[in-house]
This record gives C-alpha cells, sequence and structure tokens, in this order.
C-alpha cells in the first residue's frame, strides 16, 4: 500500500448553539484543530461524501430523537461514506471504505464500538449514498413493509422530488400501482412525471391540495408515504381509503421550528371507521435484512427502472448553508457533501 497523506490538521463544524427557531449558519462554528492520533484498537476515517438530512435538523435540539442530540461544542453529526487511512484495529485495513457515523470533519476516529460498516472495493460511492444506501433502504422498506402496496393501488408520496420520494414512487411504479407525487415547484412536479414515470404531481405551494388529491386520486388514496406531515399529511388523511396505510417516514415540514404545528385533525376518528394503519419505523430496524433490499435496488437500477439523481455540493465549509437550502427545498434528489476524492 503506497503511503497515505493524513492532513495535520482536522477541519470541523462543532454546534455553536441550538437554533432558536429556523436554522442559522451561526449555529455552528468553523473549527480546526490538528487530526487525532490513532491508537489501539482504533481506525482514522477520511471523509468522502457527507449526507446531508433533513433529520440532521432534529439531531441539534435538546431532546433525544432515535439518537443523542449533538452536544454543545461537539462535532455535527453526519452519515459519511470514507476510507480508511490509518488503522490500528484487525478488521480495518488502509484503503477500506466504509460507512457510518464519521460527522462534519475531515476525519474521525473509529473505536471497536463504533457502528461503521466496510463497503466493497470499487464500490461506486455516489449510488451508495443515495439509491444503494439509507436514502434506497427508507423507500424500499417504509413503502414494502409498512405500506405494502398492490398492484392497481393509489400510492401518495410527498417531497417527492427529494431523495427518499423520488425513490418510493418509482418502487411503487415498478410494484403495479397509481402513483401521485407531492413536491414544491413545477419543476420538481414535471421531473417526476416526465423523467421518473409518477402518474401525476401536485404543487403543495400553489395548489388547493385537498382538491387536487381528489382529481388525481379518483378511486382515493391506499398507501400514502408521509415525508412531510403538516397540511400534505392532514389532506392526505380525509382522501383514504377504508384499510389504508400510512407511512410516517419524517415530518420535514415540523423540524425547523421552535413552534411544530399540533398533529392533524380527525384522529384518531378517521382511523376507526376507515380501518387505517399509521406506522411509523427507522431505516436501522432492518439493517439485518439490507442484502435483499440492495439486491432489488441495484437490479432495478441496472434494468433502468430505477432512476436516481444527486445533488452534491463541493466543500465541507459549505454543509451548513447546503443543511439550510434543503429545509427549504433547494434540493432535487441526494443532496450531499464531497468533502474530499477518493485517492488511496
Ligand atoms: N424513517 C427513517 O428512517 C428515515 C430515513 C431517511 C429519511 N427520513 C425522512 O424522509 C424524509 C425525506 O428525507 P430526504 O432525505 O429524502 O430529504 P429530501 O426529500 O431530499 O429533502 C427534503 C425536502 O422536503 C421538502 N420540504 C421542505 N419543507 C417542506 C414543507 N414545509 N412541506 C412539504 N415539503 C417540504 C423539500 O422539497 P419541496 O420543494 O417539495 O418542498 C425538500 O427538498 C424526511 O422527513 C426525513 O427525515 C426518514
Amino acid at each position: 500500500m503506497a503511503d497515505v497523506k493524513i492532513e495535520p490538521m482536522n477541519r470541523q463544524y462543532v454546534l455553536a448553539k441550538r437554533p432558536a427557531g429556523a436554522l442559522q449558519e451561526g449555529d455552528f462554528s468553523w473549527v480546526e484543530s490538528p487530526t487525532p492520533p490513532v491508537g489501539p484498537g482504533q481506525a482514522l476515517v477520511r471523509s468522502i461524501y457527507l449526507s446531508l438530512d433533513p433529520a440532521n435538523r432534529g439531531w441539534i435540539n435538546d431532546v433525544p430523537t432515535y439518537r443523542p442530540p449533538v452536544g454543545l461544542g461537539e462535532p455535527m453529526a453526519g452519515f459519511v461514506i470514507g476510507q480508511v487511512v490509518a488503522s490500528n484495529r484487525d478488521d480495518l485495513a488502509v484503503g477500506d471504505l466504509v460507512e457510518g457515523d464519521g460527522g462534519w470533519q475531515d476525519y474521525a476516529i473509529h473505536g471497536p464500538d463504533s457502528a461503521i460498516y466496510k463497503l466493497p472495493p470499487g464500490d461506486d460511492l455516489v449510488a451508495r449514498m443515495s439509491v444503494r444506501g439509507v436514502t434506497g433502504l427508507t423507500a424500499y422498506w417504509g413503502l414494502l413493509d409498512i405500506g405494502e402496496p398492490k398492484a392497481g393501488e393509489t400510492v401518495l408520496v410527498s417531497a417527492a422530488a427529494g431523495a427518499v420520494g423520488s425513490i418510493v414512487g418509482q418502487i411503487a411504479k415498478i410494484k403495479g400501482c397509481h402513483v401521485v407525487g407531492v413536491a414544491g415547484t413545477d419543476e420538481k412536479c414535471q421531473w417526476i412525471v416526465d423523467e421518473l414515470g409518477f402518474d401525476k404531481a401536485i404543487n403543495y405551494k400553489t395548489e388547493n391540495v385537498m382538491k387536487a388529491l381528489g382529481q388525481h386520486c379518483p378511486d382515493g388514496i391506499d398507501v400514502y408515504f408521509d415525508n412531510v406531515g403538516g397540511e400534505v399529511l392532514q389532506a392526505a388523511l380525509f382522501r383514504m381509503n377504508q384499510g389504508g396505510r400510512m407511512v410516517c417516514c419524517g415530518v420535514v415540514s415540523q423540524y425547523d421550528t421552535a413552534t411544530p404545528a399540533p398533529g392533524p385533525h380527525g384522529l384518531p376518528g378517521l382511523l376507526v371507521v376507515r380501518r387505517l394503519r399509521m406506522e411509523g419505523f427507522i431505516v436501522m430496524d432492518y439493517a439485518d435484512r439490507r442484502d435483499q433490499a440492495d439486491r432489488d435496488l441495484a437490479g432495478w437500477v441496472a434494468d433502468g427502472r430505477l432512476k436516481y439523481k444527486v445533488d452534491i455540493i463541493d466543500g465541507l465549509e459549505n454543509a451548513p448553508k447546503a443543511l439550510i437550502g434543503l429545509l427549504h427545498g433547494e434540493n432535487t434528489g441526494k443532496r450531499m457533501i464531497r468533502v474530499s476524492g477518493e485517492t488511496v
């Protein structure tokens, strides 16, 4: 193995303060400190791609979610694909590609208890960060295991031009469903219909969603894949068919505020009379079934039935601005930061 250059300084964003309402760039501080030495049983991983996720916003509130909150002064947490550049671990060698929580920084130390997974050599890292990684797996398991769509049924998905939503709609088409997407611009609506094969799209910013659902889901909704909560969830709830399934994947309309809106009207009454199921999930719940999902996702990408779009922003220094933009709908497809190249 050739010598590996390790930069002497580790650039990081740390959490400077908890947001008071909408996230601001100044909620993070840029820090440069010596790259940490590798201790016994540890590996040093250099970040290549950093995932930006709406849930990042939730992790910096002083409230535990499915993970403890990021502490003040700590590096911002984030899902990273990177490369091992030094290792005292028996299971990791210099040059290995890995994924895990590396945070908003150039280098991260991973000890024996760190949840880090080795990727195959030569893996397509952009696909792994999007359609074949957390994004694709979230769409796959949420739709197929919780939503249980059947051919001929109507599937509605929100944030439909985003990372997860764009994959959900295409899998629902593969399963033979009538698919309607909700997105925030006409361009996004056009993309999911013209390029991804959705049957209809609704611009929730310019259309009356309740009325548009009546037009585009004439037989009602059997599966609603909810990425956003709020007003779209409210409208979908009243259009659900008897026996319908509501997949609670995320609540992006409510993350970036100190005053989240109350939950929808009609609960629990509508669940009772229409025999609806409303169920949340976290993609990690399916970690031990990854191979099955990966085979299907890779197969659909290879045969052209599953397309994906990525929105790559260069430079760790742009992470706060890029996360704020994501929360405001700047992205189409999966947004990520290119922190460095693959060089080992
Ligand atoms: N349960 C899990 O394990 C899991 C795993 C991954 C992600 N998620 C969740 O999945 C959802 C989508 O995540 P993603 O990574 O694919 O992000 P994304 O959809 O690529 O990006 C977020 C999108 O949300 C939309 N949005 C922002 N504010 C909105 C509002 N007020 N109302 C409606 N839409 C709004 C924006 O698009 P528009 O232009 O359309 O507004 C934006 O592009 C999030 O809720 C996330 O937390 C859950």
